[in-house]
């Protein structure tokens, strides 16, 4: 088992990296927990339930289990009330424990249910996709969304563990593997450069799941997202270049309807047009924008963006949450391994969408 610690003011914790670590929930559960309240979906269910439910029973204390529907389109506060009633009915005290077994959409909603239930509860995240494993279940984001905007309502609570099983990788379709390489190569653009390129070399090995490449991948994009976290809880500042590709993502996803393309693709994708803006406004190497689009290419991500029209790109991006008084934010990248966050003069972006855009 590989052990990276968060170490952040809302709660320093473990996140436990192995094979089977499923079978082991109950270790991470604390002695003083009422009962155990597992969230997960009606896909995750079937596959890790039975597992799951038998490493809580372990400790032995009552064990409440709520499925709830799978999909981006649940991520609601009808969902969320679904939670609070669910836990209301079933009297689940301040002392309880709650196990978010899912991607990021379990984790994130789960998440939100128990920085509010009572005030705050405690919970395990256990993510179960890739994306989920080296992003959205590190950090303490949590959130719903608004009609008006993805995880515009939420907070940030700690988990007081992870636990991250790589062998639950095996059963997910290849896009969603192609969606969260996406989060691990982000790591390596904003903060490592040599981990870039040992991505680049061994990006064949970490499609195909080969078990020591993955855990390498997860463990690293694990260790650098709690030294950002560990700098910048609360994104006020260093946090908000794990944002790079996201401003023109999360402007895709918003056009294209949640679904349409999985997050870590339209991250991906957003991340190649990031590169060309940096190259326009920074002076980026075209080789390193290169890089980048061949990188991005060859997890499986799309690298040309819908053509939505300039007016209806910079409208959906100022509503990014990095937006402020309507001017929109971007990370860009002086270099492969550096990032930055910055406003950039529009006929910069206007020449960058315009690389990126399908014709
Ligand atoms: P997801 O939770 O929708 O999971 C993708 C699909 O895979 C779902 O159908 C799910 O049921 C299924 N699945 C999960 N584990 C599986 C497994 N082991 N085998 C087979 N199928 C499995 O999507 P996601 O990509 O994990 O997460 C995306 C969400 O995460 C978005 O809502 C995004 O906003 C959020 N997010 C949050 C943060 C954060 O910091 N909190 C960061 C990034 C993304
Ligand atoms: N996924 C971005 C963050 O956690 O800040």
């Amino acid at each position: 088992m590989s052990i990276v610690n968060v170490n952040v003011a809302g709660g320093s914790y473990p996140i436990h990296i192995a094979p089977n670590i499923l079978q082991q929930l109950a270790t991470s559960v604390p002695e003083n927990a009422s009962s155990i309240v597992l969230i997960t979906n009606s896909t995750v269910m079937p596959l890790y339930g039975d597992v799951a439910k038998k490493s809580l029973a372990v400790c032995a204390k009552p064990l409440h289990v709520l499925e709830l529907h799978d999909g981006e389109a649940f991520k609601t506060q009808e969902t969320l009330n679904t939670i609070y009633t669910f836990l209301l009915s079933k009297k689940v005290d301040r002392k309880a424990i709650i196990v978010a077994l899912g991607g990021g959409v379990i984790g994130d909603i789960s998440g939100y249910a128990a920085a509010t239930y009572m005030r705050g509860v405690r919970f395990i995240q256990v993510p179960t996709t890739l994306l989920a494993q080296v992003d959205s279940s590190v950090g303490g984001k949590t959130a719903v969304n608004h009609p008006l905007g993805k995880n515009m309502i939420g907070a940030f609570y700690q988990p007081i563990a992870v636990d991250i099983d790589v062998n639950v990788l095996k059963t997910l379709p290849p896009r969603e593997i192609s969606a969260g390489l996406a989060e691990v190569i982000k790591y390596g653009m904003i903060l490592d450069a040599d981990f870039f390129t040992w991505c680049e070399e061994n990006v064949e090995k970490l499609k195909a799941l080969d078990a020591e490449a993955i855990s390498y991948a997860i463990h690293r994009s694990c260790e650098l997202k709690a030294y950002v976290v560990g700098e910048d809880e609360k994104e006020t500042g260093l946090r908000a270049i794990l944002n790079l590709g996201h401003t023109f993502g999360h402007a895709i996803e918003t056009a294209l309807g949640y679904g349409e393309w999985l997050h870590g693709e339209a991250v991906g994708c957003g991340m190649v047009q990031a590169a060309e803006l940096s190259a326009q406004t920074l002076g980026l190497p075209r080789e390193d924008v290169e890089r980048i689009r061949n990188l991005v290419k060859a997890i499986g991500c799309p690298t040309q963006a819908p053509n939505l029209g300039t007016n209806k790109w910079i409208e959906l991006m100022q509503i990014d949450k990095k937006a402020e008084g309507g001017k929109i934010k971007f990370v860009l990248l002086p270099k492969i391994g550096e990032a930055i966050v910055r406003t950039v003069p529009s006929e910069d972006l206007g020449i960058a969408l315009s690389k990126t855009v399908k014709a």
